[in-house]
Protein backbone atom coordinates (compact mmCIF):
# COMPACT_ATOMS: atom_id res chain seq x y z
CA UNK A 1 0.00 0.00 0.00
CA UNK A 2 1.11 3.26 -1.09
CA UNK A 3 0.79 6.70 0.86
CA UNK A 4 1.21 9.92 0.22
CA UNK A 5 1.95 12.19 3.61
CA UNK A 6 1.75 15.54 3.96
CA UNK A 7 2.99 17.89 6.81
CA UNK A 8 2.25 21.80 6.96
CA UNK A 9 1.96 22.43 10.74
CA UNK A 10 5.04 24.70 11.64
CA UNK A 11 7.93 25.67 8.93
CA UNK A 12 8.34 23.03 6.82
CA UNK A 13 6.81 22.10 3.86
CA UNK A 14 6.78 18.49 3.28
CA UNK A 15 5.48 15.35 0.81
CA UNK A 16 6.35 11.85 0.69
CA UNK A 17 5.64 8.55 -0.50
CA UNK A 18 5.70 5.44 1.55
CA UNK A 19 5.19 1.77 0.90
CA UNK A 20 3.45 -0.37 3.66
CA UNK A 21 4.52 1.98 6.55
CA UNK A 22 8.19 1.08 6.29
CA UNK A 23 9.71 1.90 2.95
CA UNK A 24 10.36 5.36 2.14
CA UNK A 25 10.63 6.04 -1.44
CA UNK A 26 10.65 9.61 -1.31
CA UNK A 27 10.82 12.08 1.54
CA UNK A 28 10.98 15.90 0.97
CA UNK A 29 11.28 18.88 2.98
CA UNK A 30 11.37 22.50 2.07
CA UNK A 31 12.60 24.24 4.81
CA UNK A 32 11.38 27.62 5.42
CA UNK A 33 14.22 28.60 8.02
CA UNK A 34 15.41 31.30 6.03
CA UNK A 35 12.50 33.02 6.06
CA UNK A 36 11.96 33.19 9.76
CA UNK A 37 15.30 33.49 10.77
CA UNK A 38 15.53 37.38 10.71
CA UNK A 39 12.48 37.35 12.86
CA UNK A 40 13.88 34.99 15.06
CA UNK A 41 11.11 32.71 15.28
CA UNK A 42 8.11 31.46 13.46
CA UNK A 43 5.86 33.94 11.83
CA UNK A 44 2.18 32.56 11.21
CA UNK A 45 0.57 34.46 8.07
CA UNK A 46 4.78 33.80 6.40
CA UNK A 47 4.42 30.10 7.04
CA UNK A 48 0.99 30.06 5.66
CA UNK A 49 2.12 32.05 2.20
CA UNK A 50 5.17 29.72 1.60
CA UNK A 51 3.08 26.51 2.03
CA UNK A 52 0.86 27.52 -0.62
CA UNK A 53 3.17 28.55 -3.18
CA UNK A 54 5.32 25.85 -2.03
CA UNK A 55 2.89 22.26 -1.34
CA UNK A 56 2.32 21.50 -5.16
CA UNK A 57 6.39 21.81 -6.23
CA UNK A 58 6.91 19.55 -3.07
CA UNK A 59 4.54 17.03 -3.49
CA UNK A 60 5.19 16.93 -7.43
CA UNK A 61 8.92 16.66 -6.50
CA UNK A 62 8.04 13.59 -4.00
CA UNK A 63 5.92 11.94 -6.68
CA UNK A 64 8.98 11.88 -9.17
CA UNK A 65 11.58 11.12 -6.72
CA UNK A 66 9.90 7.59 -5.90
CA UNK A 67 8.89 7.56 -9.83
CA UNK A 68 5.13 7.41 -8.99
CA UNK A 69 2.10 9.00 -10.58
CA UNK A 70 -0.40 10.23 -8.76
CA UNK A 71 -2.66 7.04 -9.93
CA UNK A 72 -0.13 4.78 -7.92
CA UNK A 73 -0.96 5.96 -4.73
CA UNK A 74 -2.93 4.07 -2.76
CA UNK A 75 -4.19 6.88 0.30
CA UNK A 76 -3.48 10.66 1.26
CA UNK A 77 -2.05 11.49 4.98
CA UNK A 78 -1.77 14.90 6.16
CA UNK A 79 -0.86 16.47 9.73
CA UNK A 80 -4.05 18.04 10.39
CA UNK A 81 -3.14 19.30 14.21
CA UNK A 82 -2.01 20.25 16.73
CA UNK A 83 0.29 23.01 15.09
CA UNK A 84 -0.71 26.43 13.51
CA UNK A 85 -3.96 26.78 12.43
CA UNK A 86 -3.23 28.65 8.64
CA UNK A 87 -0.53 26.65 8.16
CA UNK A 88 -1.99 23.10 8.83
CA UNK A 89 -4.67 24.38 6.72
CA UNK A 90 -2.93 24.40 3.73
CA UNK A 91 -1.83 20.76 4.01
CA UNK A 92 -5.65 19.52 4.83
CA UNK A 93 -7.05 21.39 1.94
CA UNK A 94 -4.60 19.70 -0.46
CA UNK A 95 -4.82 16.22 1.01
CA UNK A 96 -8.71 16.70 0.52
CA UNK A 97 -8.83 17.81 -2.90
CA UNK A 98 -6.00 14.89 -3.85
CA UNK A 99 -8.44 12.21 -1.90
CA UNK A 100 -11.33 13.37 -3.57
CA UNK A 101 -10.35 13.86 -6.96
CA UNK A 102 -8.68 10.75 -7.21
CA UNK A 103 -11.24 9.11 -5.28
CA UNK A 104 -8.81 8.06 -2.56
CA UNK A 105 -9.44 7.15 1.22
CA UNK A 106 -8.34 10.42 3.45
CA UNK A 107 -6.18 9.66 6.56
CA UNK A 108 -5.87 12.96 8.86
CA UNK A 109 -2.57 12.30 11.33
CA UNK A 110 -2.16 14.27 14.84
CA UNK A 111 1.79 15.61 14.54
CA UNK A 112 2.66 14.27 17.59
CA UNK A 113 1.44 10.26 16.28
CA UNK A 114 3.69 11.14 13.10
CA UNK A 115 6.46 11.74 14.70
CA UNK A 116 6.07 8.49 16.98
CA UNK A 117 5.73 7.07 13.57
CA UNK A 118 9.25 7.52 12.75
CA UNK A 119 10.37 5.20 14.87
CA UNK A 120 8.47 2.49 12.83
CA UNK A 121 10.04 3.60 9.90
CA UNK A 122 13.14 2.99 11.77
CA UNK A 123 12.38 -0.31 13.74
CA UNK A 124 8.89 -1.72 12.49
CA UNK A 125 9.17 -4.54 14.78
CA UNK A 126 10.24 -3.12 17.84
CA UNK A 127 8.63 -4.99 21.14
CA UNK A 128 5.78 -3.57 22.85
CA UNK A 129 4.97 -2.15 25.42
CA UNK A 130 7.21 0.93 24.25
CA UNK A 131 7.37 4.51 26.14
CA UNK A 132 7.68 6.94 23.91
CA UNK A 133 9.91 10.86 24.52
CA UNK A 134 8.42 12.97 22.16
CA UNK A 135 10.78 16.64 22.67
CA UNK A 136 10.62 19.12 19.68
CA UNK A 137 9.60 22.73 19.36
CA UNK A 138 6.60 22.95 20.72
CA UNK A 139 5.94 19.34 23.08
CA UNK A 140 8.28 17.80 25.31
CA UNK A 141 5.60 14.35 26.41
CA UNK A 142 6.06 11.30 27.91
CA UNK A 143 3.72 9.10 26.11
CA UNK A 144 3.49 4.96 27.10
CA UNK A 145 2.26 3.18 24.48
CA UNK A 146 1.19 -0.57 24.69
CA UNK A 147 0.88 -1.24 21.41
CA UNK A 148 -0.21 0.60 17.90
CA UNK A 149 -2.19 3.47 18.01
CA UNK A 150 -2.26 3.24 22.03
CA UNK A 151 -1.11 6.20 24.10
CA UNK A 152 -1.17 7.14 27.54
CA UNK A 153 0.13 10.29 28.11
CA UNK A 154 1.99 10.54 31.69
CA UNK A 155 3.61 13.60 31.52
CA UNK A 156 4.14 16.64 29.64
CA UNK A 157 5.93 20.45 30.45
CA UNK A 158 3.97 23.17 32.36
CA UNK A 159 5.29 25.90 30.60
CA UNK A 160 8.06 25.35 27.67
CA UNK A 161 9.42 22.95 25.56
CA UNK A 162 12.76 21.59 25.31
CA UNK A 163 13.11 22.78 21.89
CA UNK A 164 12.00 26.50 23.08
CA UNK A 165 13.93 26.60 25.10
CA UNK A 166 17.42 25.69 23.03
CA UNK A 167 15.63 28.27 20.70
CA UNK A 168 14.61 30.67 22.98
CA UNK A 169 18.15 30.79 24.74
CA UNK A 170 20.37 30.80 21.37
CA UNK A 171 18.45 33.56 20.33
CA UNK A 172 19.20 35.69 23.39
CA UNK A 173 23.10 34.54 22.74
CA UNK A 174 22.63 35.40 19.46
CA UNK A 175 22.63 32.24 17.82
CA UNK A 176 21.03 31.25 14.27
CA UNK A 177 17.36 29.76 14.26
CA UNK A 178 16.67 27.33 14.98
CA UNK A 179 18.70 27.47 18.05
CA UNK A 180 18.93 23.57 18.90
CA UNK A 181 21.19 22.43 16.46
CA UNK A 182 23.61 25.47 17.35
CA UNK A 183 23.53 24.79 21.18
CA UNK A 184 24.52 21.46 19.91
CA UNK A 185 27.23 22.41 17.84
CA UNK A 186 28.80 25.28 19.99
CA UNK A 187 28.36 22.59 23.25
CA UNK A 188 30.91 20.58 21.50
CA UNK A 189 33.41 23.26 22.63
CA UNK A 190 32.11 24.10 26.08
CA UNK A 191 32.63 22.83 29.40
CA UNK A 192 29.25 21.74 30.95
CA UNK A 193 29.76 22.41 34.76
CA UNK A 194 31.14 25.84 34.32
CA UNK A 195 28.10 27.81 34.23
CA UNK A 196 25.95 26.94 37.42
CA UNK A 197 22.65 26.39 36.39
CA UNK A 198 19.37 25.01 37.97
CA UNK A 199 18.12 21.30 37.40
CA UNK A 200 14.58 21.82 36.08
CA UNK A 201 12.24 19.88 38.11
CA UNK A 202 15.31 17.11 38.89
CA UNK A 203 14.70 17.59 42.51
CA UNK A 204 12.12 18.70 45.08
CA UNK A 205 12.14 22.31 45.94
CA UNK A 206 11.42 21.49 49.82
CA UNK A 207 13.61 17.62 50.68
CA UNK A 208 15.91 17.91 48.26
CA UNK A 209 15.22 14.79 47.04
CA UNK A 210 14.47 13.50 43.60
CA UNK A 211 11.44 14.71 42.33
CA UNK A 212 9.41 11.83 41.21
CA UNK A 213 6.60 13.74 38.63
CA UNK A 214 7.12 12.81 35.06
CA UNK A 215 6.32 16.66 34.55
CA UNK A 216 8.95 18.83 33.32
CA UNK A 217 9.82 22.68 33.39
CA UNK A 218 12.06 24.84 31.04
CA UNK A 219 11.10 28.42 32.13
CA UNK A 220 13.34 28.90 34.99
CA UNK A 221 16.41 26.97 33.34
CA UNK A 222 15.79 29.53 30.57
CA UNK A 223 15.36 32.71 32.97
CA UNK A 224 18.15 31.63 34.63
CA UNK A 225 20.36 31.64 31.44
CA UNK A 226 19.41 34.26 30.20
CA UNK A 227 19.99 36.34 33.49
CA UNK A 228 23.82 34.98 33.20
CA UNK A 229 23.82 35.87 29.74
CA UNK A 230 23.47 39.55 30.58
CA UNK A 231 25.64 39.35 33.42
CA UNK A 232 28.61 38.36 31.61
CA UNK A 233 31.08 40.18 29.58
CA UNK A 234 29.66 40.58 26.20
CA UNK A 235 30.95 38.67 23.04
CA UNK A 236 33.33 35.78 25.51
CA UNK A 237 33.18 32.86 22.94
CA UNK A 238 33.97 30.26 25.63
CA UNK A 239 31.75 31.84 28.33
CA UNK A 240 28.68 30.96 25.44
CA UNK A 241 30.02 27.65 24.28
CA UNK A 242 29.96 27.08 28.10
CA UNK A 243 26.69 28.30 28.71
CA UNK A 244 25.25 26.31 25.52
CA UNK A 245 26.92 23.12 26.92
CA UNK A 246 25.41 23.52 30.42
CA UNK A 247 22.22 24.56 29.00
CA UNK A 248 22.37 20.98 26.65
CA UNK A 249 23.85 19.60 29.94
CA UNK A 250 21.05 19.98 32.30
CA UNK A 251 18.03 19.91 30.00
CA UNK A 252 19.55 15.87 28.65
CA UNK A 253 19.93 14.94 32.50
CA UNK A 254 16.26 15.59 33.07
CA UNK A 255 14.95 14.05 29.73
CA UNK A 256 16.80 11.16 30.30
CA UNK A 257 16.21 10.54 33.98
CA UNK A 258 12.31 11.22 33.71
CA UNK A 259 12.52 8.88 30.86
CA UNK A 260 14.07 6.13 32.34
CA UNK A 261 11.88 6.45 35.54
CA UNK A 262 8.57 5.88 33.53
CA UNK A 263 10.01 3.34 31.36
CA UNK A 264 10.92 1.65 35.15
CA UNK A 265 7.10 2.35 36.54
CA UNK A 266 5.75 0.62 33.17
CA UNK A 267 7.91 -2.41 33.11
CA UNK A 268 8.07 -1.28 28.71
CA UNK A 269 10.48 -3.24 26.41
CA UNK A 270 11.00 -0.27 24.13
CA UNK A 271 12.35 3.64 24.01
CA UNK A 272 11.57 5.74 21.60
CA UNK A 273 12.98 9.06 21.66
CA UNK A 274 11.57 11.05 18.28
CA UNK A 275 11.12 15.17 17.30
CA UNK A 276 13.60 17.41 16.69
CA UNK A 277 15.05 17.62 19.70
CA UNK A 278 15.86 14.02 19.54
CA UNK A 279 18.23 14.77 16.69
CA UNK A 280 20.67 16.23 19.57
CA UNK A 281 23.95 14.55 19.62
CA UNK A 282 24.40 14.47 23.45
CA UNK A 283 20.32 13.27 24.14
CA UNK A 284 20.85 10.31 21.57
CA UNK A 285 24.76 9.28 23.63
CA UNK A 286 22.95 9.74 26.70
CA UNK A 287 19.58 7.85 25.53
CA UNK A 288 22.13 5.04 24.80
CA UNK A 289 24.29 4.49 27.34
CA UNK A 290 21.20 4.68 29.88
CA UNK A 291 19.42 2.41 28.19
CA UNK A 292 22.22 -0.17 27.72
CA UNK A 293 22.31 0.27 31.04
CA UNK A 294 18.67 -0.90 31.83
CA UNK A 295 18.12 -3.31 28.83
CA UNK A 296 15.35 -1.45 27.22
CA UNK A 297 15.41 -1.46 23.73
CA UNK A 298 16.47 2.20 22.32
CA UNK A 299 15.08 3.28 19.11
CA UNK A 300 16.07 7.09 18.04
CA UNK A 301 15.23 7.77 14.18
CA UNK A 302 17.77 9.05 11.88
CA UNK A 303 18.33 12.32 12.38
CA UNK A 304 16.38 14.21 9.18
CA UNK A 305 13.26 11.61 10.86
CA UNK A 306 13.36 13.36 14.21
CA UNK A 307 12.52 17.06 12.81
CA UNK A 308 9.18 17.60 10.96
CA UNK A 309 8.97 15.65 7.88
CA UNK A 310 6.11 13.68 6.01
CA UNK A 311 7.66 10.28 5.79
CA UNK A 312 6.51 10.15 9.41
CA UNK A 313 2.77 11.02 8.52
CA UNK A 314 2.85 8.47 5.83
CA UNK A 315 4.17 6.07 8.02
CA UNK A 316 1.28 7.00 10.97
CA UNK A 317 -1.65 7.17 8.15
CA UNK A 318 -0.74 3.63 6.89
CA UNK A 319 -1.06 2.04 10.69
CA UNK A 320 -4.41 4.28 11.05
CA UNK A 321 -5.71 2.89 7.62
CA UNK A 322 -4.60 -0.64 8.78
CA UNK A 323 -6.78 -0.12 12.42
CA UNK A 324 -9.67 1.04 10.43
CA UNK A 325 -9.84 4.62 10.39
CA UNK A 326 -10.46 7.10 7.54
CA UNK A 327 -11.45 10.85 7.87
CA UNK A 328 -14.12 12.49 5.83
CA UNK A 329 -13.90 15.51 3.53
CA UNK A 330 -15.08 17.55 6.76
CA UNK A 331 -10.94 17.02 8.10
CA UNK A 332 -10.64 20.04 9.48
CA UNK A 333 -7.19 22.09 10.86
CA UNK A 334 -6.76 21.98 14.72
CA UNK A 335 -4.02 24.50 16.80
CA UNK A 336 -4.66 21.61 19.86
CA UNK A 337 -5.20 18.37 19.44
CA UNK A 338 -5.36 15.57 21.73
CA UNK A 339 -3.31 12.03 20.75
CA UNK A 340 -6.35 10.61 21.01
CA UNK A 341 -9.54 10.00 20.41
CA UNK A 342 -9.41 12.95 17.92
CA UNK A 343 -12.21 14.31 15.95
CA UNK A 344 -12.88 13.21 12.41
CA UNK A 345 -12.36 9.97 12.79
CA UNK A 346 -14.85 7.33 11.21
CA UNK A 347 -14.27 3.60 11.30
CA UNK A 348 -15.72 2.05 8.34
O1 LIG B 1 9.94 18.35 15.54
P1 LIG B 1 10.42 19.66 15.09
O2 LIG B 1 11.16 19.72 13.76
O3 LIG B 1 9.26 20.70 15.00
C1 LIG B 1 8.24 20.73 15.96
O4 LIG B 1 7.29 19.91 15.84
O5 LIG B 1 8.40 21.57 16.89
O6 LIG B 1 11.36 20.23 16.24
C2 LIG B 1 12.02 21.45 16.13
C3 LIG B 1 12.83 21.70 17.41
C4 LIG B 1 13.41 23.10 17.45
O7 LIG B 1 13.16 23.64 18.75
C5 LIG B 1 14.90 22.85 17.24
O8 LIG B 1 15.72 23.82 17.87
C6 LIG B 1 15.07 21.48 17.86
O9 LIG B 1 13.92 20.77 17.47
N1 LIG B 1 16.27 20.78 17.37
C7 LIG B 1 17.32 20.46 18.17
C8 LIG B 1 18.29 19.85 17.32
N2 LIG B 1 17.78 19.82 16.05
C9 LIG B 1 16.54 20.39 16.11
N3 LIG B 1 17.52 20.62 19.48
C10 LIG B 1 18.70 20.21 19.99
N4 LIG B 1 19.68 19.64 19.25
C11 LIG B 1 19.53 19.45 17.93
N5 LIG B 1 20.50 18.88 17.21
ZN1 LIG C 1 7.27 18.30 14.92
Amino acid sequence: MRVLGIETSCDETAAAVVRDGRIIESNVVASQADLHRRFGGVVPELASRKHIERLLPVIDDALEQAGVALRDLDAVAVTYGPGLVGALAVGVAAAKSLALSLDLPLIGVNHLEGHIYAAFLTAPDLPFPALALVVSGAHTDLVGMPDHGQYHVLGRTRDDAAGEAFDKIARAMGLGYPGGPEIDRLARVGDPRAVPLPAPMAFRRSSGRADDSLEFSFSGLKTAALRTLHAAAAGDGQFKANLAAGVQRVVVDVLVAKTMRAARSLGVKTVIVVGGVAANTLLRAEGARACAAAGYRLVVPPPPLCTDNAAMIAAAGYYRFSRGYRSDLGLGAYSDLPLEPTPNDSSP
